[in-house]
């Protein structure tokens, strides 16, 4: 991850988690709590911090460090307690975010949007990191970005499955394409309705997975997890009539969801790496 503070994943999907006030999520902290996490546990770590009332987390290394307006015993054991008079959580927060760049991408936060000067040719998208995953602090969402700006989406039919906050489906929709946007998590549909009138693009939605869409697509797009890339390979290699973009693998573990996607009929044209996740853009 990068340095700094990120969304928090708090959808079923989401692999990374790092910080974020949430969009709903507000008030001034009194009490601190850090708890040191294995890098592989700090989705379930932040997951359980939010669930204890968590006004604000952020991601450091081997630690995660936590906000409340009062300490409560419903955090997870093993961290400690400080105090933290009156602490702006939400300004702190805020001043750590940068615009993200991303092949011909940048994302950048509703509060930057007044300063922020685009670069020749920047398709340039208005995104906070709120409730949902995909502020584009991740990097399979770079990734994949990187891989949908490569493709010609004027006019072509696409499908973001698992949208998050909708930053791939609004970015392809940005370059032309009519897309459907599905996520399994209600409030990440939400979010990616909110995110889409924010840029001035229509999307079709719908709560669901790959089941949910209308038809076969031209291109589908799928920012998930290695297990449910495998699990859901048959189903995305039929959705995608001529492109899959897919992410959410971890390096290491790469064949678990690559041997499901050549078996359903994908080859792969092209595959990024970075930070121990992959992305890849598969072809019928
Ligand atoms: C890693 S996030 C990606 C978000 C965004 N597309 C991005 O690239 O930043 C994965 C999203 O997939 C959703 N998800 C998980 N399993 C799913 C499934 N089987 N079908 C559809 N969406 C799923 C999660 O709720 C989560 O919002």
């Amino acid at each position: 991850m990068s340095p700094g503070a990120h969304h928090a994943g708090s959808s079923p999907g989401a692999h990374q988690t790092g910080s974020s006030p949430g969009a709903h999520q507000t008030g001034h902290a009194t009490a601190r709590y850090e708890v040191p996490t294995d890098p592989s546990d700090v989705d379930i770590v932040a997951a359980q911090l939010w669930a204890a009332g968590a006004i604000g987390v952020w991601e450091r290394p081997a630690v995660l460090v936590a906000w409340f307006t009062e300490a409560t015993e419903a955090v997870p054991a093993g961290g400690s307690w400080s105090d933290e008079p009156d602490h702006d959580w939400q300004a702190a927060w805020k001043a750590t975010i940068q615009p993200v760049h991303a092949g011909r991408f940048a994302i950048v936060p509703t509060w930057l949007v007044d300063e922020h000067e685009p670069a020749a040719g920047e398709v340039t998208l208005v995104l906070d990191p709120g409730r949902a995953f995909g502020s584009g602090h991740h990097a399979t969402t770079t990734l994949c970005l990187e891989l949908l700006g490569e493709l010609d989406l004027d006019g072509v039919t696409l499908a973001d499955v698992g949208c998050g906050t909708g930053v791939l489906a609004i970015a392809a929709a940005r370059l032309g394409a009519e897309v459907t946007a599905v996520d399994i998590d209600p409030d990440a549909v939400e979010v990616t309705r909110e995110n889409a009138a924010r840029n001035g693009v229509e999307l079709r939605t719908a709560v669901g997975s790959v089941d949910a869409l209308d038809g076969p697509v031209a291109v589908v797009v799928a920012n998930l997890v290695t297990d449910v890339v495998a699990s859901l390979a048959d189903a995305l290699v039929a959705a995608a009539g001529s492109a899959l973009v897919v992410s959410g693998i971890t390096a290491e573990r790469r064949e678990v969801a690559l041997d499901p996607l050549r078996a359903a009929g994908m080859h792969i044209e092209t595959m990024l790496e970075r930070d121990g996740w992959i992305a890849v853009l598969g072809r019928r």
